[in-house]
């Protein structure tokens, strides 16, 4: 087999950089190694820029999230059971849309279905090959049977997990982490929203976040330590967790029910650099992760994608190379920045373990700068909405 882009990984990124170059007349094969229904079962977080917005109605994916998502003007952050508002449009002229990423991925699905990409699920083995030469090659097993692709360039999606970024020799790549030393407990619940906005909670008891996948479908999580089991917390005792953390009015508004989703997901920080290594593109977690503090993760996937997706138009449409010569400069400088965000929301809201009274203090301070400033409130906005590509 041919093809001019083999694409590892079929989440987001993989599916929306198909989708671009499709339209750009760029042949792509997605390989993935999951099945659909496994891909699809996964739930993620749901809040999507502006930026990420505009890139999926450009993509011809936009029509349901336009129709079933909901425009968000801001958000509330709380502190001690108080809460207050940051208008993100007010700021920013921008607002956010909620709309599952597991929505984002269905409706990718079926527009590459419907112009006839190929998307090879279950491959198992992936494997790139002569990268960093000029003619690279992809293998993989299916159904018991070797099959190799030829390409012209390799785009690695295939997330934090994934096989791309160790193709990348070690002298070449660097990696920068920090693990956090606590996670979120998540529950999915078929029960209206406490809240018409986000709620995010500091506590002394540990973070707190409300949210929402639709009119009837909440999400919730409360912080707790790396040690603890999800089959520990029972729906009780995670509503009663939640109860405590949150501002006394969303408490007392709260609708409980059961859990259709319940786990515990560590917080960890990661980058790795250079995010291009001769023909081989990292695109997605497969380069970085952020803590969901921030609602980042997708966002990046999708800022990444911007950029690719314009370096390998440039390079078939004009034969002009400079946006793959720079992609991992461009991509990383927005990275960083998102990282920096995301990690400043993480610090601001949890309670670390080895927290002092001063860095408590510190915690109160930018909250206090946070519910008083509109140059603070200005800054979090415009960070929360996207930065620009
Ligand atoms: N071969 C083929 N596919 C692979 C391989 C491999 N060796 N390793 C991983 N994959 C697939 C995974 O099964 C997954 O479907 O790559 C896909 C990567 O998708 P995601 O993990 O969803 O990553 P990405 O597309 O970069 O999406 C951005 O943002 O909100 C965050 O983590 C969240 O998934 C989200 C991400
Ligand atoms: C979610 O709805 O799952 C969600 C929302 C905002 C975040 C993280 C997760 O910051």
């Amino acid at each position: 087999m041919r093809t001019q882009v083999v694409i590892i990984g079929g989440g987001p990124a993989g599916l929306l950089l198909s989708q671009l170059l499709h339209r750009d007349g760029i042949e792509t094969i997605v390989l993935e190694r999951r099945s659909r229904d496994h891909v699809l079962s996964r739930i993620r977080a749901g809040v999507l820029e502006w930026g990420t917005v505009e890139m999926l109605r450009a993509a011809g994916v936009g029509a349901r999230m336009d129709r079933e998502g909901f425009v968000h003007d801001g958000t509330y952050l709380a502190a001690q059971n108080r809460g207050f508002r940051i208008g993100f449009k007010a700021a920013t002229g921008k607002p956010v849309m909620v709309y599952g990423q597991t929505e984002v991925t269905h409706d990718l699905y079926a527009a590459r279905d419907a112009a006839g990409g190929t998307i090879i699920d279950e491959a198992e083995g992936v494997m790139p090959h002569g990268l960093d030469g000029d003619a690279p090659h992809v293998t993989y097993v299916k159904d018991g049977t070797e099959h190799r692709i030829d390409c012209d360039f390799v785009a690695g999606c295939d997330g934090y997990h994934g096989v791309s970024r160790g193709c990348i020799p070690p002298g070449v790549l660097r990696a920068f982490e920090r693990v956090y030393p606590f996670g979120w407990l998540g529950v999915l619940s078929e029960t209206p929203p406490v809240s018409d906005e986000l709620i995010y909670a500091n506590h002394e008891r540990g973070f707190a976040l409300c949210s929402m996948r639709n009119a009837r479908l909440s999400r919730y999580y409360v912080q707790v330590p790396l040690e603890d089991r999800v089959e520990a917390w029972s729906d009780d005792a995670f509503w009663d967790e939640l109860r405590r953390r949150i501002p006394g009015d969303a408490a007392d508004r709260l609708v409980t029910g059961p859990a259709v989703e319940k786990s515990i997901a560590p917080l960890r920080s990661f980058v790795a650099e250079p995010m291009r290594w001769g023909r081989l593109f990292l695109a997605g977690d497969a380069a970085h992760i952020v803590p969901p503090t921030g609602a980042k993760g997708l966002n990046l996937a999708v800022g990444d994608v911007h950029y690719l997706h314009t370096a390998l138009a440039a390079h078939y449409r004009d034969g002009e190379d400079a946006g793959i010569e720079t992609y991992s400069e461009r991509a990383l400088s927005r990275v960083w920045k998102c990282e920096r965000f995301s990690w400043w929301m993480t610090t601001m809201l949890h309670r670390f373990p080895e927290q002092s009274t001063f860095d408590q203090r510190m915690q109160e301070a930018e909250i206090a700068y946070l519910e008083t400033s509109v140059a603070a409130q200005t800054a979090m906005a415009e960070n929360y909405v996207g930065l620009p590509y």
